[in-house]
């Protein structure tokens, strides 16, 4: 209490004495810090400028920046921030907690050139009064959840440079001035518009675009924009980057585009643009050019293709393109890829006598090519599927069939050293030193290059990156890049890890700044890469750990504060009436910040009401239980982290799954996927005993299953002999946990990742569904999918979720169908290239006995003298759960009917619990994998079907 009373001293002195601007910034900021959650340890004191609050800049003693990106911030932005009336610089990129409106009062900040809210959770309408920022240079709200109109007031913003409010979900028309009204069209110094990945509809105004703009980058691509592309657009000379692709534009292309002379990436593909192609001659330094899904009239190939001579990569599948190729498009001296699937080309495919060295992929599936000259070796991927060259009995040539094209997956060497071995969560740097890494996303929007493979790239990206750092002097090592992929808006998405230097781990100011230095666009990538933007992980590792709030603060300060005239008395009254309130207010923000410290096992039971039977364990009691993490209690490793088998004090056996880093999440999502996975109680599901949310951990604690993997079984490592009735229970109780997920839960949940490694088998071989780390709920009542970014195990699959990227339950029954196929053949999905579907397909006869697929079947099952009553119906299911298209899979409940139908028909009763253990069975128990692992999951790849051709 002592303390807290000095400090209140301080604070009450401040109010009472000082009223002029200065001091009402650290009561503002105080304000602040009461609206937040995880503000920096270094909040303490009673002079942010003097004291050095991290992330807080003054000049005169006024707060003029506070640039507080990735330190994990929650809470709201609250009205109090307009009072800063000296702020030139927001940023609070990256901290996903940061929720609730953007406050109106932001439009009192009239001296704020930077306001960055980039990867936040902010969401409801944009304030008009962002239209009076007279000073508004940069205006980063990407990737939020914004909704509403483009306030037409933003026109009024002269000195916006930097305009980027894409991915939100915005709606409403491209705003235009009228008469008093402002719109963008007023932006003439303007040179970025982002806007991409909002609902934005209506027309694009013809206003909009003048000659006395000076845009560089038009960025408008997956919205609902409708309407034809204004004339306009070819007086904007000034263009480098147009993205108008995935939208509903209709229309002619102007004929004014031609005009724009400095364009380098274009994108008008998936629109239903018509009448004849564009004329592109004079785009000379045109690097990437996307044209597809459109309806051009039928037309050849056009000469002028050949002379934009800068181009890398050509993208016009379903224009309807007509003609033979000419061979002099090839010699276009970058071009990496060709894509010209999907039209009406015939006669020969000739890459003539002096193709590209660049090229990579030429596809040209789905065409009328009947031929195909080289006139020296081509070795890059040519693709003619479907065209009549490869329609003719003999067709054994690779360009007439899928090929395998591994992914390009690029990671930074290390440095002239040996990546070192490190401990968990740590990370061997570029120059072989182990230390915990800025993690996160560099996208990039419009890359003038297309070839993924090509190292050279990434390291002028790593190096000008590290310039940068350097030269903002960061505290930064080195930098590793990893993993480009291209994603489904055709966005470039780089992993990048940015290592400490010194230390091993950063501070918040460390991370602030190089945060900052991304949000802000402070650095600049070279030129193949484009517009970018950044999303960082949660840092979960910082050397300043969080302290409690309200520390004690120098005898110094205070004595010179006291001294400084206040009465004591009346400041002892004041004092008790604030620190009753501070009291208060200390223990509501305990509550509020961090939502597990009321999970605390010390602090009694009372305050988990969400987590049915779940318990909250300490690091040191996990850490007792497994020995300290003994290699001998390591039963496996996946994706995800370590699985640990444990053992309580209570001698319940458990497995441990340990996130790594890279893979822990925020608190938040923690916790929901806790919430989530304890409300699901069913006898086929393994259950969640519970969890560790301790010193930095993120664990999950499961009911141990001791018959390992169904896997395991199957492949005969446990020793387990799977007859044809236990295999039949085995796919009922399967059947039955994901029907619970899918059909009972609330919200419905689809696991994602069915396979046979995620099916356990207990002691009575009662079958458990296991691993919900990839799973879905669903969200509102009536929500069939969700739209998300394709994970799941190679071989199980499913092709339509694979293609659209929206889950349903039925990519479960897909996955499903699967692990029956793998039940009753033992063989893994993919074994040596080979499809599993196909080849039972392939093999099946249902004339015959069994389908004539003894062949195929599990030599076990093959072998025995049981009769395998009911494998017939149990194939014909299995193979409507890998039908196609999700419609005509069955729903699990229909499933189950039907297994337990062919149990019946068997003569066993699907409900009577077996008395037999697996004691009983030659086998030990256990194998040296387990299950609960994410083994193989899928990254980015080929499909099933594209890797059986091989
Ligand atoms: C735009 O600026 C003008 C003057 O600069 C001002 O009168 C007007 O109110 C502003 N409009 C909006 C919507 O902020
Ligand atoms: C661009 O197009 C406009 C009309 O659309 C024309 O006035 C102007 O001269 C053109 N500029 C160039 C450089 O061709
Ligand atoms: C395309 O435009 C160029 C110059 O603007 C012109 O010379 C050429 O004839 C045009 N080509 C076609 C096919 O219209
Ligand atoms: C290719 O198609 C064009 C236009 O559709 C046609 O005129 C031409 O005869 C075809 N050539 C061959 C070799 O089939
Ligand atoms: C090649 O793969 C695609 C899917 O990527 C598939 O639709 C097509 O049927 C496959 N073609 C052949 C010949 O297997």
């Amino acid at each position: 209490m002592g303390t807290r009373i000095k400090l209140l001293f301080v604070l009450i002195c401040i109010h009472a004495l000082l009223s002029s601007g200065q001091n009402q910034d650290i009561v503002i900021l105080q304000a602040l810090k009461d609206s937040w959650q995880n503000t920096p340890p270094s909040w303490i004191g009673s002079d942010p400028c003097g004291d050095k609050w991290d992330g807080i800049t003054c000049t005169d003693s006024r707060v003029t920046s506070i640039t507080l990106a990735s330190i994990n911030l929650s809470g709201e932005l609250s009205g109090d921030i307009g009072q800063l009336s000296e702020l030139q610089t927001l940023d609070l990129s990256y901290n996903k907690g940061l929720t609730g409106s953007l406050t109106p009062d932001i439009g009192n900040l009239k001296k704020l050139s930077n306001l960055i809210l980039v990867g936040c959770s902010f969401n409801g309408p944009l304030p008009d009064s962002l239209g009076s920022l007279p000073q508004l240079t940069y205006l980063s709200l990407n990737s939020n959840g914004f909704t509403g109109p483009i306030p037409p007031s933003i026109g009024n913003l002269t000195k916006l440079y930097w305009f980027d409010i894409a991915d939100n979900r915005l709606s409403g028309s491209i705003p235009v001035s009228d008469g008093p009204t402002p719109g963008l069209d007023m932006l003439v110094n303007t040179k970025h518009f982002h806007f991409g990945k909002n609902q934005l509809s209506g027309p694009i105004p013809s206003q909009l675009f003048s000659s006395k703009m000076t845009l560089k980058h038009v960025l408008f691509e997956d919205n609902q924009l409708t309407g034809t592309i204004p004339v306009t657009l070819g007086l904007v000379q000034t263009l480098e980057v147009l993205r108008l692709d995935r939208n509903l534009l209709t229309g002619n292309v102007p004929s004014t585009i031609n005009n724009l002379t400095l364009i380098n990436q274009l994108f008008l593909s998936n629109n239903k643009l018509d009448g004849p192609l564009p004329n592109l001659t004079g785009m000379a330094i045109l690097n990437y050019l996307d044209m597809s899904n459109n309806s051009f009239t039928p037309s050849q190939i056009p000469p002028w293709f050949t002379s934009l001579q800068s181009l890398t990569t050509l993208m016009m599948q379903n224009t309807r393109l007509q003609g033979e190729v000419p061979a002099d498009l090839f010699s276009i001296p970058q071009l990496e890829t060709v894509i010209l699937k999907n039209n009406r080309l015939n006669g020969t495919l000739d890459l003539g006598a002096s193709y590209s060295n660049h090229l990579q992929l030429i596809d040209m599936s789905s065409n009328l090519i009947s031929a195909f000259t080289q006139r020296s070796t081509y070795s890059a991927n040519l693709i003619l599927i479907g065209n009549l060259i490869c329609m003719e009995l003999e067709a054994t040539a690779s360009y007439c069939h899928n090929s395998t094209e591994s992914n390009s997956s690029y990671s930074t060497p290390p440095n002239n050293c040996f990546a070192s071995t490190c401990s968990q969560y740590q990370v061997s740097s570029p120059n072989c030193k182990c230390s915990y890494p800025y993690t996160g996303n560099l996208t990039f929007r419009a890359p003038s290059f297309s070839d993924l493979g090509n190292s050279t790239i990434y390291t002028s990206l790593q190096n000008s990156m590290l310039t940068s750092f350097e030269s903002n002097q960061l505290p930064v090592d080195s930098i590793s890049l990893s993993n480009p992929t291209k994603n489904a808006d055709d966005y470039l998405e780089i992993i990048l890890n940015v290592f400490p230097s010194g230390d091993e781990r950063f501070n918040r100011s460390g991370i602030t700044r190089i945060a900052f230095v991304l949000s802000n666009q402070t650095y600049k990538p070279p030129h193949p890469f484009g517009p970018y933007f950044f999303l960082a992980n949660n840092y979960d590792f910082f050397s300043d750990a969080p302290k409690g709030k309200h520390k004690s603060i120098s005898i110094g300060l205070i004595i010179g504060v006291s001294a400084g005239g206040c009465v004591l008395v009346l400041l002892l009254v004041v004092a008790g009436i604030y620190a009753f309130h501070q009291k208060g207010r200390a223990e509501r923000a305990t509550i509020k910040n961090t939502p597990f410290a009321s999970w605390d096992p010390d602090k009694g039971s009372g305050d988990r009401p969400q987590l049915k039977g779940a318990r909250s364990f300490t690091f040191e009691e996990l850490k007792a239980c497994t020995n300290n993490f003994a290699t001998a209690a390591n039963i496996g490793s996946g994706g995800y982290g370590m699985v640990y088998r444990g053992n309580l004090p209570n001698g319940q056996l458990v497995a441990i799954k340990r996130a790594q880093q890279g893979s822990t999440q925020g608190g938040l999502e923690f916790k929901t996927e806790i919430e989530l996975l304890s409300r699901v109680h069913h006898k086929n599901l393994v259950s969640l005993v519970g969890f560790c949310f301790d010193a930095g951990e993120q664990m999950l604690v499961y009911e141990y299953v001791v018959n390992g993997t169904l896997k395991d079984s199957l492949s005969g490592r446990t020793g387990i002999k799977l007859d044809w009735m236990r295999r039949l229970k085995i796919t009922l109780g399967a059947a039955r946990g994901l029907h619970y997920l899918h059909e009972l839960a609330d919200p419905p949940i689809i696991h994602r990742d069915v396979k046979s490694t995620n099916i356990l088998l207990d002691e009575r071989l009662n079958a458990k569904v296991a691993d919900f780390g990839l799973s879905k709920p669903l969200g509102e009542a009536g929500q069939t999918h969700v739209t998300t970014q394709v994970k799941g195990t190679m071989g199980y699959m499913d092709p339509e979720y694979y293609m659209t990227q929206q889950l349903t339950e039925k990519s479960d029954v897909y996955s499903f169908g699967i692990v029956m196929l793998e039940l009753i053949t033992a063989r893994s999905p993919i074994e040596k290239g080979k499809y599993i579907v196909r080849q039972v397909k392939e093999a099946m006869d249902k004339r015959k006995d069994l389908y004539n697929l003894r062949e195929v079947l599990d030599p076990i099952l093959a072998l025995s003298t049981e009769q395998l009553q009911g494998l017939e119906r149990f194939l014909d299911v299995a193979l409507r759960c890998v039908e196609e298209t999700g419609n005509r899979r069955p729903k699990m409940s229909e499933v189950v009917k039907e297994i337990e139908n062919i149990m019946e028909l068997a003569g066993i009763n699907p409900d009577v619990e077996s008395t037999s253990t697996s004691e009983s069975y030659e086998g030990k128990t256990k194998g040296n994998e387990h299950p609960y692992l994410n083994d193989f999951s899928y990254s980015g790849g080929l499909l099933p079907s594209e890797l059986e051709a091989k």
